[in-house]
């Protein structure tokens, strides 16, 4: 049986994150420079039934049964054996690579459950549809998130531009367009549990004044889908300015994403924002493609410790 494989792209949140947690619209694209791979390979010299599991990446060689039962990488592959009504996964080896960052807001986590979830689910013969992909990688993400919204599932499977608000139908996005973005790291690991978790302190401590942000981040979100469909770059930059204000507001910004975020515009940005969970992680800048490079070098001399120039809504 030849290998079976599945991929998955990572993605940034252009406009929302922590207010789509409390039913506000966000926007998140899928970034194919980085991606996620799964290998599925038969081996017939296990025992029946075993999944052996490869993830040289972060060290892991292990045998599904021997990981614990809230591992990521064990629930995901338990949820596709349920899904595919088979009794039992045919033994293999599953292997797992990754070029996205971990616990730096590029959904590594999501990209790399979705991506076991096509190629196991392939392997079995019994392919999941993108919407049950989705819904499984929802239940997988809580192990991350605690409650998540459910954005980087949707975005990272369907691969597409999404206007999303929890428990609606998903919307595609339709750009008027491609355009640049300079994604810069902080170099900071901030797991997006614990922005979350203070969000929802702070909100239960002053309900009206975080109410408040929520809809002023919602509005952005709305108006950024109509900047997105008829190609108002300016516009779109000056929502993203305004984004990143409310999420300082909210309390999950950092030194160094604000000095980031500044040198971005001082480097001919249209504007800029952290994205994701914050803390740490990333921030994005959106930029005429002329002036890509120069930003991302300035963002390197300011200390990012990555830089990535990526075309959005590329064929892929
Ligand atoms: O840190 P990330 O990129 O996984 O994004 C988290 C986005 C939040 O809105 C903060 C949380 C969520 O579940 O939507």
């Amino acid at each position: 049986m030849p290998a079976i494989f599945g991929k998955a792209p990572g993605k940034v949140i252009l406009f929302g994150e922590h207010a789509v947690v409390y039913n506000r619209p966000a926007i998140a694209v899928p970034i194919n420079d980085v991606n996620a791979k799964v290998t599925v390979v038969a081996n017939p010299r296990l025992s029946p039934g075993q999944v052996n599991v490869y993830a040289p990446d972060i060290g892991l060689e292990a045998t599904v049964g021997n990981l614990p039962e809230n591992d990521p990488i064990a629930k995901a592959i338990q949820l596709t054996k349920e899904a595919t009504k088979i009794k039992m996964i045919p033994a293999c080896n599953l292997r797992i690579t990754s070029t996205i960052p971990v616990a730096s807001g590029l959904g590594s986590g999501a990209a790399v459950t979705v991506a076991i979830m096509r190629a196991l689910s392939d392997f079995i013969g019994e392919p999941l549809s993108d919407s049950q992909i989705s819904a499984l990688t929802y239940e997988v993400e809580k192990i991350h998130h605690g409650t998540p919204s459910g954005i980087d599932n949707t975005v990272i499977t369907f691969n597409k531009p999404v206007y999303f608000v929890k428990g609606q139908p998903v919307v595609l996005l339709k750009l008027k367009s491609t355009f640049t973005l300079v994604i810069g790291d902080t170099g900071d690991r901030s797991p997006t549990k614990v922005a979350v978790g203070d969000v929802r302190k702070a909100w239960e401590r002053m309900p009206q004044r975080y109410e408040s942000f929520f809809d002023q981040i919602g509005a952005i979100a709305k108006n950024a889908r109509e900047a997105l469909e008829t190609g108002e770059w300016v516009r779109l930059g000056k929502l993203m300015d305004a984004n990143h204000t409310l999420l300082q507001k909210l309390n999950v910004s950092s030194a160094k994403l604000d000095r980031l975020v500044a040198v971005a515009r001082d480097a001919g940005a249209l504007g800029a924002k952290l994205s994701g969970g914050g803390r740490g992680g990333n921030m994005i800048a959106l930029v005429p493609q002329e002036a890509a490079k120069s930003v991302a070098e300035s963002l390197r001399e300011e200390g990012a410790a990555h830089t990535l120039v990526t075309q959005v809504g590329e064929r892929i």
